[in-house]
């Protein structure tokens, strides 16, 4: 074996950026273009919405990047499970940070707003946080209009707060008033796909404020060269049969990109990867997604939930409602509930419903996780 850990150039993990961001191309002209028109006058806001590990966090990252060489500053601010007010607080102090650190920024620094984000956290709790972030909203912002240059604030994981659709009003309000002063400034906000099932009843219109932009799977030729680019800097290949492999496993998802490509580049003899070194990746790969992340899924579900998710994985391909419902019904799963169960692992994103009208059909078309699910479900 040539290749070291250290020389392995893909990176499974949350908010680590990949050695090759692969496409993303769309929903950058579209983030691009509503900087644009908040520039000129017509703020835009937008909320990133994705399933789990999609890229979104990545794609914060990229954008802030692209948005600081031009000049703008930038926030990015994570959520946690935390109350409105202390989230508001802990903003307040990230672009007070963003102030202190003047511009130029430092471009090598990726981690000095987190800093901000941290003495925040420690800052004496204010009694009008929102009255705080307008102050210091308009602060940045008269700072960075003297150059005609932007803030663009960047809120992660919003869907954390328990109190989401009280926030997301607060800040739309905030924005608002800054308008009267034709301030340029654009919130992003993201959140798992279902942020504004959460929130649309009470709150319609933060739909029309913080504009949907949808983050699916990468295409193939991206997820192909998500794997190849990067090994072209190192001594590894991979067989054109692993590369299809890993492809097709992943179905587009980065994150199982990265796990797979960096098990496979680990289990490289002699500076290659084929099929037979590939299987033995695999089955590593599988282990420690399956610890990391499908272990507390299934934990996390009720047994009726965890009954009709093994029922919709039994089959590859999808299907209708009613099926399912019967099999549910057989293992003494009433129809009602497993309609229940059917749409709550929808909204959680464990299953994938396929077609419109009340006619949909159901699968699981994560390929790991259905492996998990049929491993799970065939023990004695
Ligand atoms: N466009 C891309 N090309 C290649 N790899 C990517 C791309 N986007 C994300 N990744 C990789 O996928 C993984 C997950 O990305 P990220 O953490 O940004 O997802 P997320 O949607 O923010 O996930 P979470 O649900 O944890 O918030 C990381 O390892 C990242 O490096
Ligand atoms: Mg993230």
């Amino acid at each position: 074996m040539s290749q070291t850990r250290s020389d392995n150039p893909f990176r499974p993990g949350s908010g680590i950026l990949p050695p090759l961001l692969a496409g993303r191309e769309r929903e950058t002209a579209t983030f691009e273009a509503r900087v644009a028109r908040t520039r000129a006058g017509q703020p835009q806001h937008s909320a990133l919405l994705g399933e789990w590990a999609i890229g979104k966090t990545t794609l914060l990252m990229h954008w802030r990047r692209l948005r600081q060489q031009a000049g703008d500053a930038v926030v990015l601010s994570m959520a946690y499970p935390q109350s409105a007010d202390d989230f508001l607080g802990g903003l307040v102090g990230a672009i007070d940070a963003e102030l202190a650190t003047g511009w130029p920024h430092h471009l090598d620094v990726e981690l000095g707003l987190d800093i901000g984000v941290a003495n925040a956290r420690i800052r004496r709790p204010s009694r009008d946080p929102e009255r705080e972030l307008r102050a210091a909203l308009r602060r940045l912002i008269e700072h960075q209009a003297r150059q005609d240059r932007a803030v663009i604030v960047m809120l992660d994981d919003v869907d954390l707060l328990p109190m989401i659709g009280d926030v997301l009003l607060r800040l739309r309000a905030s924005a608002l008033e800054l308008y009267a002063a034709d301030l340029p400034l654009a919130f992003v906000v993201a959140a798992s796909s279902g942020l504004f099932d959460a929130v649309r009843s009470a709150h319609e219109p933060l739909v029309r404020f913080f504009e949907p932009l949808s983050l699916g799977p990468l295409d193939p030729g991206d997820a192909i060269r998500a794997i190849t680019e990067p090994l072209e800097e190192t001594a590894v290949r991979f067989d054109a049969e692993v590369v299809a492999e890993i492809v097709d496993l992943a179905g587009g998802r980065p994150y199982y990109l990265q796990k797979l490509g960096y098990f496979a580049f680990d289990a490289a003899v002699n500076g290659r990867v084929t099929p037979a070194e590939f299987a033995v990746a695999f089955e590593r790969a599988f282990a420690s997604v399956s610890q990391e992340i499908f272990a507390a899924r299934w934990a996390g579900m009720s047994p009726i939930d965890r009954q009709v998710v093994a029922a919709v994985a039994r089959n590859t391909e999808p299907r209708p409602s009613g099926d399912i419902e019967a099999e549910a019904q057989r293992l003494g799963v009433q129809p009602g509930a497993a309609r229940q169960s059917l749409r709550r692992l929808t909204a959680r994103g464990h299953i994938t419903r396929l077609g419109d009208g009340h006619r949909g059909r159901y699968a699981v078309q994560d390929r790991l996780f259905r492996r998990y699910l049929e491993l799970q479900t065939c023990e004695p």
